[in-house]
Parts: C-alpha cells; sequence; structure tokens
C-alpha cells in the first residue's frame, strides 16, 4: 500500500472565511484540496463555480480535486480545468457521454475522474475505467457533508479494486463520504488510495492535529 493521500472536502469548511480555511488546510498538510461542484440538479444542493475555484487556486498551490455533481459536465469542465482544477472527476450517471468527456478532459492535459452514487453497480464504470486516471467511490448519497457512511460501501470499495487490478489500470481508487477517524483504516483495507473528508476535518479543533490522527489511524 502505497502512501494514503488526504483531500479535505471545504463544503465543511467555514464559507465566510474561505482564504483562511484553504491556507489553514494547506498549511495543516492535506494532498489535496475536494471542491464539491453541485448545480441543484444532479443533486438537490447548489455549491460553487469555476470563479470560487479560480479564487482557491490563487491562494494555494495544492492539487485541487473537483468533484462535478452536475448534470451534463461535458458543457463545464473546460471552464474548470481554465479555472484550475487539476483532478476533473464526472459522474458516469450525469453525462450521456462519458468516455467522450473524459478525454476532453486528459485532453487539457488533467488528470480525469469516474465516480458513482452509492446506488450504481460497480459494473457501470468498466468501460470508463480505461479513459479515467482515477475513480472515485461514492460512500453516501451525494448532496451533503456530514452525512453517515453506508456500511454497504465497504464491500463496494472491495469490488471496486479488485476492478481496477483486473482491468490492469494503475489508477487512484478515492472514497468520499463519511470518512471519520473510526473507519479511514478499514476504507484504506478494502483498497483506497485518497480519502476525502469534509466534516471530520473542519469540524476539528486543529485540522493538522486531525490530519496527523487520520495517517496514524491507517499506519502512517
Ligand atoms: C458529498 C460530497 C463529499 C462530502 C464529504 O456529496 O461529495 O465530498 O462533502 O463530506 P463528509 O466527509 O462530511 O461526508
Ligand atoms: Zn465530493
Amino acid at each position: 500500500m502505497g502512501r494514503v493521500l488526504i483531500a479535505p472536502s471545504i463544503i465543511s469548511c467555514d464559507m465566510l472565511n474561505l482564504k483562511r480555511e484553504i491556507a489553514k488546510i494547506d498549511k495543516a498538510g492535506c494532498d489535496l484540496i475536494h471542491i464539491d461542484i453541485m448545480d441543484g440538479h444532479f443533486v438537490p444542493n447548489i455549491t460553487f463555480g469555476p470563479a470560487v475555484v479560480e479564487a482557491i487556486r490563487s491562494a494555494t498551490k495544492k492539487p485541487l480535486d473537483c468533484h462535478l455533481m452536475v448534470k451534463d459536465p461535458h458543457l463545464f469542465v473546460k471552464d474548470f480545468i481554465k479555472a484550475g482544477a487539476d483532478i476533473v472527476t464526472i459522474h458516469v450517471e450525469s453525462d450521456v457521454h462519458v468516455l467522450r468527456t473524459l478525454e476532453i478532459i486528459k485532453g487539457e492535459g488533467k488528470k480525469a475522474g469516474i465516480t458513482l452514487n452509492p446506488g450504481t453497480n460497480i459494473s457501470a464504470v468498466e468501460e470508463a475505467l480505461q479513459y479515467a486516471d482515477l475513480l472515485l467511490v461514492m460512500t453516501v448519497n451525494p448532496g451533503f457533508g456530514g452525512q453517515s457512511f453506508i456500511p454497504s460501501m465497504y464491500d463496494k470499495i472491495k469490488r471496486a479494486k479488485e476492478l481496477t487490478l483486473m482491468k490492469n489500470k494503475d489508477i487512484f481508487l478515492e472514497v468520499d463520504g463519511g470518512i471519520k477517524v473510526s473507519n479511514a483504516k478499514r476504507v484504506v483495507e478494502c483498497g483506497a488510495d485518497i480519502l476525502v473528508m469534509g466534516t471530520e476535518i473542519f469540524k476539528s479543533k486543529n485540522y493538522a492535529e486531525k490530519i496527523r490522527e487520520v495517517r496514524k489511524s491507517v499506519g502512517q
């Protein structure tokens, strides 16, 4: 198992002080910054667009990991790349032509991610894996931070890992939703390389300490 990467999800941060929060989380030793883009159609919530990503880009050098929970993401991926996204992840359920959209992302020289809702079978991303650099397994129903990890997703993470190995794809396996110090070790044992954590980090008193605690809990 390589080094487990920590990707704090800023949806749970103090939005009124976004610049300060980005500086704090950067200094706290995160590996990537996870930015949840929601359009109110694909998920019942609305967050931010390219302008906020551009602002965050100006405040940190950490890789920006943009999780697009939007309908027809092909309409927007280039805008988020222009704004500074390093990874753009789309939902297999949200785009009629996922392979084409993943190719657009890669054509722009960025990392392409594919993700799926908890209720979608892992086989739904099998074809997309050949074009993806990252597979994101959602372990809550997307739309909000602070939800509980869905226990049946442990097995799904394992099956996702098996699928990437079967496709002989050297691909990052990212897990997102309800990840805490208490379940991080088991999630990593199931095959996760990157842990997205919103509430667990941003509702803690000391971001650096919490990140250290997570790393320690997974034996790093
Ligand atoms: C949910 C988002 C997740 C979420 C993670 O739709 O994709 O990134 O914000 O937050 P926690 O860690 O609080 O579940
Ligand atoms: Zn997310």
